[in-house]
């Protein structure tokens, strides 16, 4: 990834990392309104759920200029997301959700670059969820 890119992910996350614990309330709440369909996959508690989400998308963030280094680990977490019933489909609809909660936390401060940035980081980030899930 561009440095310049990774750069601005990482700006905007810093800017979520403090109030995450709302925004991650927000994200799930958003993704269950639009997509009921999805809130009975979730069998835990959505809020250590949150907390399991947001250390992975640190870890992702930490390797954007080393993505192989975390490669095994996210298609392992692709093939657990199959085993959860999650569908190729579902992850489009994830990240809709996911940039419109960014840009309701962040405002002005997630310009078009950034929520291009964000979207970059996402796709690679599905794709190899779904090697993963393939196997
Ligand atoms: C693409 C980025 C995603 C990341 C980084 C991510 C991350 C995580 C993490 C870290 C967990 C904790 C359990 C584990 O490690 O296996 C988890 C669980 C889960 N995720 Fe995801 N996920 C993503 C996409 C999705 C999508 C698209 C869906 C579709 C609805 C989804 C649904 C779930 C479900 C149902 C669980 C199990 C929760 C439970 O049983 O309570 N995830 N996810």
């Amino acid at each position: 990834m561009h440095p310049e890119t990774a750069s601005r992910v990482r700006q905007s996350w810093a800017l979520i990392l403090p109030q995450r614990k709302t925004v991650c309330r927000d994200f799930y709440h958003r993704l269950f309104v639009r997509y009921p369909e999805l809130r009975p996959l979730f069998k835990g508690e959505i809020g250590e759920q949150a907390d399991l989400f947001v250390t992975m998308i640190n870890t992702v963030i930490s390797a954007l200029e080393h993505p192989e280094r975390v490669r095994p680990l996210i298609e392992t977490l692709g093939g657990r997301h199959a085993d959860y019933g999650v569908h190729p489909e579902d992850y489009a609809k994830f990240e809709q959700v996911l940039i419109e909660t960014l840009r309701e936390a962040l405002g002005d401060e997630l310009d078009a670059e950034a929520q291009a940035a964000w979207r970059e980081v996402f796709e690679a980030l599905t794709q190899t969820m779904q090697v993963g899930a393939a196997r």
